[in-house]
């Protein structure tokens, strides 16, 4: 059955979203990227049982509030935060499609009994599920800037725990200088945008230095605007990192590996020169195809419109991490 998306009234098309010329060059530059490859390749059985696990309602009603939650005072005032309507439907999750619009092929991700497995350079090495990461790392709210690599910018409310909890946790050796964040991954169900990219380095990953992971701003996130995260946004776990560009925060995690050389990471792997591993928000340093002086961030319903706002350093977290990189 094909899905037909009956556009929501708020909703602006793509093209007037993000702007048309970094949209059209990144789809060409993908489509480049994978030409001499796909000679070779065996296509795969794209869409098996993806409709059937559809559902009609992947709004946030559906999704179970957090009580007793606490707002981190040190990280609630940056600016008017973004509808949940927008944040929730305008989304990159490349094993889901190549458009904004895959909040509702998101939900063939498969989220019961979840585990994340964290592994490599540790001491107390763990198979962790949901309980065990409620249970063992106190949940609070943080609302942080989000900056997305192609120059739009959001501000989101996210529900979880910083990084170095976990790190505490589970101890890393004295060896273990970077971390690998494995997002889930099986060709049957994250069908993504399509043949083109079977070849991509799958599965999604991103990576840290393990000072960055330990910097308090680093927060794996279980949630958003107070309720569990949509599958669209990652669920059940992601990465947040706001002071890189939006890439580095890997979505759906199933895999933590502490290493003591720096990872492989997709787009990193892809395009060594336009998503570099560091990736940390800087307007000096433009884009090999577009500025990053300045960005577009959404002003809320009924209009839905951009307005652009300059860049800032380090996303507006220098006090926080600056030091990491004098
Ligand atoms: N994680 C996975 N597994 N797959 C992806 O395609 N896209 C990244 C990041 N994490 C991506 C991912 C990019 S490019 C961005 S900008 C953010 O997720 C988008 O997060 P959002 O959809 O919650 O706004």
């Amino acid at each position: 059955m094909a899905l037909i998306r009956i556009p929501q009234s708020w909703e602006l098309p793509e093209r007037l979203i993000t702007p048309e010329s970094t949209f059209l060059n990144r789809r060409r530059f993908l489509k480049s990227l994978i030409g001499a490859s796909l000679g070779a390749t065996t296509l795969p059985l794209a869409g098996c049982n993806r409709t059937s696990a559809i559902s009609t309602q992947p709004g946030l009603d559906e999704l179970t509030p957090y009580s007793n939650l606490s707002q981190n005072p040190q990280f609630s005032d940056v600016g008017q935060v973004t509808s949940p309507e927008f944040a929730t439907q305008y989304n990159n999750y490349y094993e889901f499609g190549g458009s904004k619009s895959i909040w509702k092929a998101a939900q063939a991700l498969p989220t019961e009994n979840w585990q994340v497995e964290v592994a490599g350079l540790v001491k107390n090495p763990q198979t962790y599920d949901l309980d065990d990461i409620q249970k063992k790392f106190p949940f609070e709210e943080r609302i942080y800037r989000f900056r997305c690599v192609e120059a739009w910018a959001m501000v989101v409310p996210w529900v979880g725990f910083p990084m170095r909890l976990l790190l505490e946790d589970v101890e890393p050796t004295s060896d273990a200088k970077f971390v690998r964040f494995s997002s889930f991954y099986d060709p049957k169900i994250t069908t993504g945008p399509g043949f083109w990219a079977v070849n991509y380095p799958w599965p999604y990953a991103e990576g840290l230095r393990i000072e960055e992971m330990a910097n308090d701003l680093a927060f794996f996130a279980t949630g958003i605007y107070g309720k569990t995260l949509p599958k669209q946004n990652g669920a059940p776990l992601r990465m947040v990192i706001p002071w890189k560009y939006g890439f580095k925060g890997a979505k759906s995690i199933v895999k933590i590996e502490f290493l003591d050389k720096q990872p492989a990471t997709f787009w990193n792997t892809l395009a060594p020169n336009e998503y570099g591993f560091e990736a940390n928000v800087n307007p000096n340093v433009p884009h090999p195809r577009w500025s990053q002086a300045t960005e577009r961030i959404v002003s809320n319903a009924p209009s839905f419109t951009w307005e652009e706002q300059p860049t800032l350093l380090y996303n507006g977290y220098e006090e926080y991490v600056g030091e990491l990189y004098t």
